[in-house]
C-alpha cells in the first residue's frame, strides 16, 4: 500500500478507538455482513461489523465463533434495538469479549447501554439529529455514527452533507463521530475527516466485494445501477408509517407502493384495524432482503443499495477497495496541503 500518512493521522482517534489499522468501518448489512465479509474487512485493516438482524442468540453465537476463526483482528456486532431478545444478544457479545457493539434501529432501550458496557464493550449509536446525539452521549454512548439519506438500507430524511455540517462542528472535537452515507471514494472520506470525523462507515461500496457471499445476480444489479436507480421507498398513506428504505428500483419496490394502497383501502373499508394494517406493511418486506441477497431474486426481493452504487462497477477484493479509498484520500489531502 502506498504511504497514506496524512489520512492515517486524521484517523488517529478513530483507529485507536476501534483498534484497527484504518478508521474505515464496513457498516453492518443484514445477510451480507456475515463471517466472510466481516473477517475480510478486518483483515484488510478496516473494521468489520456482523449484522445480527433477526438472528437468535444461538445463531449470533455461532457467527461470532466462525468470524473469530477467520480473523484475529477486532470486529464489532450490530444489534437492532427492537429485537425481542436484545439483552440475550448482548450477553452473547459479552461472553465472546466482542469489543464494540453498534446499536441500530432507534433509541436504545433502558439498561441496554449499561449492559453492553458492563460486559466490557464499547457502544456505538446512530445519531439522527444533533439533539439526540448529545442525549446518546450523555446516556453513555462511546461513539456516534451519523448516517445520511444517501445510504443503502433504512434511512432518515437528512443528507450526509447537512448532518455532517450540523453535528461535526459541535461534537467532533470532544467526541468520536463516524460519518456514513453516500461515501464511494476516498476524496469524500478525506473531506469528512478534515471536518473532524473520527472515521467513516461505508456499506454499498463493500457489499459486492469478492469476499461478499451476496448472490451473483445481486452483485450484477449493483454493477449495472447508477445513483438514480437507488431510490427511497415512499409512504403512500400518512396513517401507515413506513421507515424509508433505499434500494435499487425493481418490481418489488413498485409492488410495495401498490401494497400500501391496498392496505389503506382495507383500512378505509374497516376490514382491518390499524395494528393489523401496520403489521401487514411490515411483513411485506420481511425476508425481501434475504430473497435478493441469498436467493438472487433481484426483481421481487429488496436490493438495498445507497446512491454510491454508481461507483461500484466490478467485483474487487476488500483489500483492493480499501487501498483505493486510502490512496484517493491521501492524494486529495496532499493536493490540498500543497495548494
Ligand atoms: C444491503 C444493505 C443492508 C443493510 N443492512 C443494515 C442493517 O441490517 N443494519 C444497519 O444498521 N444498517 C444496515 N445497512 C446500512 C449500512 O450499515 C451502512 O450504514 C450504509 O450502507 C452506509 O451508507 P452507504 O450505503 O452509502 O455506504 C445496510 C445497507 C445495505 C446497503
Amino acid at each position: 500500500m502506498a504511504a497514506t500518512n496524512k489520512t492515517l493521522s486524521l484517523m488517529a482517534r478513530g483507529r485507536e478507538f476501534l483498534g484497527s489499522e484504518t478508521a474505515i468501518l464496513c457498516g453492518a448489512m443484514s445477510w451480507v455482513s456475515e463471517r466472510n465479509l466481516v473477517a475480510a474487512i478486518s483483515n484488510a485493516g478496516g473494521f468489520g461489523v456482523i449484522a445480527c438482524g433477526a438472528m437468535t442468540p444461538e445463531l449470533l453465537d455461532a457467527e461470532i465463533t466462525a468470524t473469530k476463526a477467520l480473523t484475529e483482528k477486532p470486529f464489532g456486532v450490530n444489534l437492532i434495538t427492537m429485537h425481542p431478545m436484545l439483552f440475550d444478544l448482548i450477553d452473547v457479545c459479552s461472553s465472546h469479549g466482542v469489543g464494540h457493539v453498534v446499536l441500530a434501529g432507534g433509541i436504545p432501550p433502558k439498561g441496554s447501554v449499561e449492559a453492553i458496557k458492563s460486559g466490557g464493550a464499547k457502544v456505538i449509536c446512530f445519531a439522527p439529529t444533533l439533539m439526540l446525539g448529545k442525549k446518546l452521549l450523555r446516556a453513555g454512548a462511546d461513539a456516534l455514527v451519523i448516517e445520511g439519506m444517501e445510504a443503502g438500507g433504512h434511512i432518515g430524511p437528512v443528507s450526509t452533507s447537512v448532518l455532517a455540517q450540523e453535528i461535526l462542528p459541535v461534537l467532533a472535537e470532544e467526541h468520536l463521530v463516524f460519518v456514513a452515507g453516500g461515501i464511494g471514494r476516498g476524496e469524500a472520506m478525506a473531506g469528512y475527516l478534515e471536518m473532524g470525523a473520527a472515521g467513516v462507515q461505508l456499506g454499498t461500496r463493500f457489499a459486492c466485494a469478492s469476499e461478499s457471499i451476496a448472490h451473483p445476480d445481486f452483485k450484477k444489479m449493483f454493477f449495472r445501477a447508477s445513483a438514480r436507480d437507488a431510490i427511497a421507498s415512499v409512504q403512500v398513506d400518512p396513517r401507515l408509517p413506513v421507515i424509508p428504505v433505499r434500494a435499487i428500483r425493481n418490481k418489488g419496490t413498485e409492488a410495495f407502493t401498490a401494497k400500501q394502497r391496498e392496505v389503506a383501502l382495507k383500512l378505509d373499508a374497516g376490514e382491518v384495524d390499524m395494528g393489523a394494517a401496520q403489521l401487514e406493511i411490515e411483513h411485506f418486506w420481511a425476508g425481501a432482503l434475504r430473497r435478493a441477497v441469498i436467493d438472487g431474486d433481484v426483481e421481487g426481493g429488496s436490493v438495498m443499495a445507497g446512491q454510491s452504487v454508481g461507483m461500484v462497477k466490478e467485483e474487487e477484493p476488500v483489500a483492493q477497495i480499501m487501498a483505493s479509498l486510502m490512496e484517493q484520500s491521501e492524494a486529495a489531502l496532499t493536493t490540498r496541503s500543497a495548494a
